[in-house]
């Protein structure tokens, strides 16, 4: 038995391989943003939703990050349509969810709704800039949201890293077997760099089990794809992690550069998979300068304490301090700006397309040569 309870109560288990739907004659097209959520729904990452939302709980979320019934849910998880596809729906019928000509689960109708999407972009994403890539995502779906109860009936064929797509249940099934009662969830869309190792080391000392719970699903297209990232990972645990202490496994949602309300979510959804702590470090989920660097930590402080029940564990910025000669944060080194190695993402990217090595007190060798191997295949291909 898991340590920790899903949030809300309940594991919620929507998975049914061998479901009847071929009776069903309507469909609804999905995108991969949608087909994560639908995923992640089934498998209950998501407890304690059943379904996309209905327009109460769209506007309990959008406005009080709460569901209708008072449980914390800080992000929208809805299906867009047209208005083309709805005045071919109706409420009450059971329609498949397809993507790319496969059926991948139902949806039984009980709402088609039209959002406000500019209170949505100002509330879940604080900025109605659509050159913010969440903002311009939401803008971009279709206009009119479809809610109900799914079903899923398929999974998506993930190649090579299969055996990294393990479900709430199995993570929850691996945290108990090996014994693991504090388990430390660590959500990232990048290669693990040396202040996310030192961040993660930090926090494994005080519990008992680190869950590196990499984002695959949907990403902004100059963030580092997922295959690349997922042989970095691979590498890394092997060279500088306990094995019997860390545990890897994929997330498959889409990335929402939500800031603040995404490391909430981030945080509720490890819950379910089985963590008990959550690290949130600088500028969690951010993009650009969208977010101030601790606005993701801030937002905890407005749930009652325990409410969550998973434990944050927040983190300052940390970096490689060559005066110190070790891993630090300004909250444990003295020393000045000038002996800090710190890079952007965008820089790192940068180097790395061009074959430059970013040194190693900001990266690991290995998972450098990993990287460039990755992104050099990428540009030729
Ligand atoms: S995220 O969008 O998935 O949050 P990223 O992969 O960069 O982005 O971050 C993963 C986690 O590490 C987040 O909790 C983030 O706040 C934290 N983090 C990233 N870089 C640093 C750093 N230099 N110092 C402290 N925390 C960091």
């Amino acid at each position: 038995m898991a340590t920790i309870a899903a949030h809300g109560g309940t594991l919620i288990q929507q998975y049914q391989s061998n479901y009847d739907y071929h009776s069903l004659t309507k469909e609804i097209e999905l995108d991969s943003f949608a087909l994560s959520d639908l995923e992640l729904i089934g498998i209950g990452g998501f407890s304690p939703l059943t379904g996309f939302m209905n327009k109460e709980n769209y506007q309990s979320v959008v406005e009080n990050m709460r569901l209708s019934d008072g449980t914390i849910w800080s992000i929208p998880i809805t299906l867009p349509i047209t208005p083309e596809k709805a005045a071919s729906l109706e409420v009450g019928e059971e329609v498949k969810l397809v993507f790319s000509k496969e059926v991948y689960g139902t949806i039984i109708i009980s709402e088609i709704y039209e959002p406000d999407k500019n209170k949505e972009a100002i509330n879940v994403y604080r900025t109605d800039d659509l050159n913010h890539p969440g903002v311009q995502k939401l803008f971009s779906r279709p206009s009119l949201y479809v809610a109900g109860d799914i079903v899923l009936v398929n999974r998506v064929n993930r190649g090579r890293f299969q055996s990294y797509h393990q479900d709430p249940v199995d993570t929850r099934a691996k945290f108990a077997d090996l014994g693991w009662k504090k388990v430390v969830g660590f959500q990232t869309r990048n290669p693990v760099h040396r202040a996310h190792e030192y961040i993660q080391k930090s926090a494994l000392e005080i519990v008992d089990g680190l869950f590196l719970n990499p984002l695959v699903g949907e990403t902004k297209s100059d963030d580092i794809p997922a295959d690349v990232r997922m042989e970095s990972y691979e590498v890394l645990l092997e060279n500088y992690y306990p094995k019997d202490r860390v545990y890897l496994s994929v997330f498959p949602a889409a990335m929402r550069y939500a800031g603040p309300r995404e490391a909430v979510f981030h945080a509720i959804v490890r819950k379910n998979y089985g963590c008990t702590h959550f690290i949130v470090g600088r500028d969690h989920a951010g993009v650009g300068d969208y977010y101030g660097t601790y606005d993701a930590q801030l937002i905890f402080s407005e749930f009652k304490e325990g409410e969550l029940e998973i434990l944050p564990l927040f983190f300052e910025h940390s970096f490689y301090c060559k005066a110190c000669g070790n891993m630090a944060s300004t909250k444990t080194c003295p020393h000045e700006k000038e002996d800090h190695v710190i890079l952007s993402g965008t820089k790192v990217r940068e180097m790395l397309k061009n074959g430059e090595v970013p040194p190693p007190e900001f990266s690991r060798k290995e998972v450098v040569e990993v990287l460039i191997r990755g992104m050099q295949e990428r540009v030729e291909v």
